[in-house]
Order: C-alpha cells, then sequence, then structure tokens
C-alpha cells in the first residue's frame, strides 16, 4: 500500500456510471453541420476518391441525405457548389448568375424542409477559372474591396433563396462589414453571418480542392489566409469580425488548431464554429481503411477535443456518421 494516499483520482473512474457522471464534454447531433458539394443536374451522386463515404450531389440526392440527417437529429448544413469548367470565368460571373444551381438548391431544400437552416460558403474559389477567392488584378493581386463588394452581392443572391447563414470563406479584409450593410439595405437583416474569422493556409484543404477542381492555378493563398505559425493575428480577425457584425466566428482547420480555438473562445460571447475539413476527415479514413485505427473511435475522440478546446458548433464531413454513432450509443 502507498502510505497516506488521499488522493486517488482513479475513484472517479471506477465504472461505467461513474464516469459517466463526470464526464465534462459531450458531443450532440445539435452540435454538428453537414456539408455537402451540390453538382447541377438530377439523380447524381458520385464518390470521392479523396473523401471517402462523401459524394458530389445534385439537390434533389441532397433532400435525401437532408430526410436522413433530421431523423438523427442534425439541422444544419452547409453547401458547396460544384461549377462546370465552362462556367468558370476570371471575375466567378456565375457566382452572380440568381439561377445558379446554388441558389436552386436552396429554395428547392427550404420547400420541403423549412427547418432545416441552410448555411452557405461564400467565396469565389468555386467560380473562379484561376482557383483564387477573389478577384484578381492584371498583376496578379488578389483585389480586396472589390471581392468583398462581388460577395456582398452574392450574398444578397443567397438571402433571397432562403438561405439562412451566410459563411465568407475569403479573408478579404472588411467583408464582414460589406455584407452586413449590403444585406440590411436589402431588408435581409436576420440572414446571419458566420465569419471565416481564422481561417488558415492549410495544407489540408487538397481533398476539398479536388472535389471542385479549385486548386488555385498560380501562386497561392497566403496573402490572404492566415499563417500556420500565428495566434495573435486570429485574435485580431476576431475582434473585427465581433465590430463588424458577425454572429459566428469560425476557426478553420479544427484539430491543428484547437489552441486558436481557445484563445478565440476565451475572447468572444458570440458561439464559436470549426471546421474539421476534408484533409483531417480524409486522414482518419485512410488509417482506418488501413486497419490503423478504428473509425468511428477517431471520430469520436477527435470531436470530442474540439469540443472540450471549447467550439460550440462543428462543421464536418462525418456529420452522418457521428449522428448515427451517438444515435447508435443511446439505443
Ligand atoms: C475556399 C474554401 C476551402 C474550403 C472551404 N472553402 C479551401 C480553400 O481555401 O482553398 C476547404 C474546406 C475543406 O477542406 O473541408 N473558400
Amino acid at each position: 500500500m502507498i502510505q497516506n494516499l488521499l488522493k486517488r483520482p482513479r475513484r472517479n473512474r471506477k465504472n461505467a456510471a461513474i464516469r459517466n457522471l463526470v464526464q465534462e464534454n459531450y458531443i450532440t447531433a445539435h452540435d454538428v453541420v453537414a456539408p455537402f458539394f451540390l453538382v447541377e443536374g438530377k439523380q447524381m451522386r458520385y464518390p470521392l476518391a479523396s473523401l471517402p463515404n462523401n459524394f458530389l450531389l445534385s439537390s434533389d440526392e441532397i433532400l435525401k441525405e437532408a430526410e436522413e440527417l433530421t431523423k438523427l437529429g442534425i439541422q444544419a448544413l452547409i453547401l458547396y457548389p460544384v461549377v462546370s469548367p465552362h462556367l468558370k470565368d476570371a471575375q466567378g460571373s456565375y457566382a452572380l448568375n440568381k439561377n445558379n444551381h446554388l441558389f436552386l438548391a436552396a429554395k428547392e431544400i427550404k420547400k420541403y424542409f423549412p427547418n432545416l437552416c441552410i448555411i452557405a460558403d461564400i467565396a469565389l474559389d468555386a467560380y473562379t477559372s484561376h482557383g483564387h477567392d477573389g478577384l484578381v488584378s492584371a498583376e496578379g493581386q488578389i483585389l480586396n474591396d472589390e471581392t468583398a463588394q462581388v460577395l456582398a452581392d452574392m450574398s444578397v443572391l443567397c438571402g433571397h433563396s432562403g438561405i439562412d447563414i451566410i459563411a465568407p470563406s475569403d479573408m478579404m479584409d472588411g467583408r464582414i462589414r460589406m455584407i452586413r450593410e449590403t444585406l440590411d439595405k436589402e431588408g435581409l437583416e436576420y440572414v446571419n453571418l458566420m465569419s471565416l474569422t481564422a481561417k488558415y493556409a492549410s495544407s489540408f484543404y487538397v481533398p476539398y480542392r479536388d472535389a471542385l477542381q479549385s486548386a488555385p492555378r498560380f501562386g497561392d493563398k497566403k496573402s490572404y489566409q492566415l499563417n500556420p505559425a500565428n495566434i495573435r493575428e486570429a485574435l485580431i480577425e476576431a475582434k473585427l469580425d465581433e465590430e463588424e457584425g458577425a454572429d459566428f466566428l469560425v476557426v478553420k482547420p479544427a484539430t491543428l488548431y484547437l489552441d486558436v480555438i481557445q484563445a478565440i473562445k476565451a475572447n468572444t460571447n458570440l458561439p464559436v464554429v470549426t471546421y474539421h475539413v476534408t484533409g483531417e476527415y480524409s486522414m482518419l479514413k485512410a488509417a482506418a481503411q488501413n486497419k490503423w485505427i478504428d473509425f468511428d473511435r477517431a471520430l469520436h475522440e477527435t470531436l470530442l477535443s474540439i469540443k472540450r478546446a471549447g467550439a460550440d458548433i462543428i462543421i464536418t464531413w462525418g456529420a452522418k456518421e457521428i449522428a448515427t454513432q451517438l444515435k447508435n450509443l443511446s439505443s
């Protein structure tokens, strides 16, 4: 026996009931947002080599997914339009085509699932032939204010299509304020802004860019996305976004940036969202396919670590899988 050992933390871990009583963090279906790649057409469901268990889906297929998600308790989805190469140009003009498949799909989903929250990622990379998130000058610079204006116009079209939340993922300065003012002028003052506040120039977006065929054709995104070495810069962005009228602050990616989530959470009273991106998800899948880890347990642990760091909401490519798992655990 160890003498005088008054404190034995293992007492609070001795059986499942006690472990459950002392559990500090949970993940629930209400905490997760399901992302979807949206293609034009009908009955389209293409698998993605670098993103197992996720698909390019047409809106009718997303409706089927929405039905399942709702049953699992998931109540929000985020749409990523995949644009055919022949519709892409240097200005990303398809983004402002009011009949583009994003706006049509949003209206259709709202028609069948009025209570489902629809989020739209707003940036130009899906629409531009060069793959950058903004307009590009003749010298190859990403134009800030001009891009913010296009995103504001795009946001108005989103608002009129029934999209509940706009999530600008471009990292231009001042775009939250410009979008907020433009929406308000249009009578869309109840459309929320979920700002990608700390979006890092990460190497974990590759499967996403594969799906969209949107890898930048020249240069990289380092003049607008944050340097992975920095955290104070994220706090500057968070303060500005809050002042400019953001309703949610997002950190992206998630698992390599838990410290950033924690720091932003400590500095705001807004809900903190994080985006568990394609590469983070694919890594788990790849290891699980090799039977090196168990996917369900690894996903659950990953998402718990994100909640523990302070995120209120998690966008994850494993949304349906975690919700299914939680349902099975509780039954
Ligand atoms: C671009 C955008 C990216 C993602 C979402 N929106 C990638 C990028 O900045 O090139 C990546 C999301 C993911 O990998 O899950 N605005």
